[in-house]
């Protein structure tokens, strides 16, 4: 279960919110707890969880380690932070910051080489979905992207599936949906890696999971967990999504 605070909270901020967190978790043993703030308080959020089971990832990272790149965050940075996890390619990012497949898959790859955990997002535009394309486009963005890691490479990332419609809208997708998106993506990563990755790989879904739908998304054999943004904002909110 992965909370994606997007744009909030600041240092003081984190801190508190893991004071409340923490005790409504500390009994949960049946998934990975992740959180993800924004770059500026991960040393807050490393030292706040760290007599916990909680994980801290950041929100995306650059692929060279370091260099005159302004505004960007290296994952051997995110590394040195404490950070186990990143998130990469989550839509806003395609969308507002001109992220590609090929992107994606650039910092996927430095991500593992500098040893932090990605979490890469992909998922179809409301658009998309009303043409019927949305097997095409996922298919699409698995091929140009996460398609070009080794095998090795591949068995160390869980996916995000995250339609575009469903994010900060309160439309989630029905457990239905999820699932048979969540297929699709199983049946491109069988084609590309063999049979015991696309049952292996880990799925989460993401896009208005809240404490009253995450039972029903989880109840689908499909769905691995889930990649939580406005619900995980309040401690209370996303101590009942990880214990649904
Ligand atoms: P949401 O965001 O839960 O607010 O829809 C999910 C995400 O963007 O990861």
């Amino acid at each position: 279960m992965a909370g994606n605070w997007k744009m909030h909270k600041n240092i003081s901020e984190t801190t508190a919110y893991f004071e409340k967190f923490l005790p409504l978790v500390s009994e949960s043993k049946h998934c990975q707890i992740v959180a993800c703030p924004p770059f500026v308080n991960l040393p807050a959020a490393v030292d706040a969880v760290k007599s916990s089971r909680v994980e801290i990832g950041g929100q995306n990272c650059f692929w060279p380690n370091e260099g005159a790149y302004t505004g960007e965050v290296s994952a051997t940075m995110l590394k040195a932070a404490g950070a186990k996890w990143v998130i990469i390619g989550h839509s806003e990012r395609r969308q507002y910051f001109g992220e590609t497949d090929e992107t994606v898959l650039k910092r996927t790859v430095a991500a593992l080489e500098a040893g932090v955990n990605p979490i890469v997002c992909v998922g179809e535009r409301l658009e998309e979905r009303e043409s019927g394309r949305t097997n095409e486009v996922l298919e699409t963005q698995f091929r140009n992207g996460i398609a070009g890691l080794s095998p090795e490479q591949f068995s160390r990332i869980v996916i995000a599936y995250e339609p575009v419609w469903a994010i900060g809208t309160g439309k989630t997708a029905t457990p239905e949906i999820a699932a048979d998106a969540h297929r699709a993506l199983r049946d491109a990563v069988r084609g590309k890696f063999g049979s015991e990755a696309g049952n292996s790989v880990r799925i989460l879904y993401g896009g208005s999971v809240k404490p009253d739908n995450v039972k029903s998304l989880m109840a689908q054999p499909e769905v691995d967990g889930a990649l939580v943004g406005g619900a995980c904002l309040q401690p209370e909110s996303f101590a009942s999504i990880v214990n649904f």
